[in-house]
């Protein structure tokens, strides 16, 4: 196990606490990257002060394998306009950074006023491109994790922890 659900708990609530401080009361539109990074958008949205609105997308890059391709596109749509709000992006991993990298421009192309990222978990040992995201809960090495939200080819999903998956299991 990487991190026990406790600990995740109590480094969610510090973010949240993070997030209140930078936005204050300000509305945000909170961006969530299905799948993985629901859970931690349930737990955080619901320590938040700041009035919060919610919208999801899907980015496809990733598939079941331990590896990330360059390509990314949505195949969901954002069901409204961004234009003028402030969005703050809710990801699961940064892994090379190519996923967040895309969204952050497909956002600020179709205007939104101010863009940010919140990620669960950070492995910038990973980066390919330039990336520096705003709210992370833990830098970790180059492991792949599944639970709380994250997957390993679709399963793995509800585990309370944090756990790391090696390639025998
Ligand atoms: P990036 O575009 O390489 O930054 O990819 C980020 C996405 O890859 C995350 O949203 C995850 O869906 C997936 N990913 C990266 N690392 C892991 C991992 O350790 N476990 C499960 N999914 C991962
Ligand atoms: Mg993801």
């Amino acid at each position: 196990m990487l991190l026990p659900a406790e600990v995740v708990r109590q480094r969610v609530a510090e973010l949240a606490e993070e997030i209140d401080r930078h936005y204050g009361w300000r509305d945000v539109l909170v961006v969530v990257v299905l799948k993985g990074a629901f859970v931690l958008a349930a737990d955080l949205i619901r320590s938040l002060r700041a009035p919060v609105e919610i919208e999801f997308v899907r980015l496809e890059s990733y598939g079941d394998a331990m590896f990330s391709s360059r390509q990314v596109r949505l195949t969901s749509e954002i069901g409204r306009s961004v234009e003028g709000r402030r969005v703050l992006i809710v990801e699961d991993i940064i892994d090379t950074g190519w996923s967040l990298a895309f969204l952050t421009g497909y956002l600020a192309d179709r205007g939104a006023s101010d863009v940010k990222i919140c990620a669960l978990l950070d492995k910038p040992a990973r980066r390919e491109v330039t990336l520096e995201p705003d709210f992370v809960g833990f830098v970790i090495p180059d492991v792949f994790v599944v639970g709380y939200g994250i997957d390993y080819a679709e399963s793995y999903r509800g585990l309370p922890d944090v756990c790391v998956m090696t390639e025998s299991e």
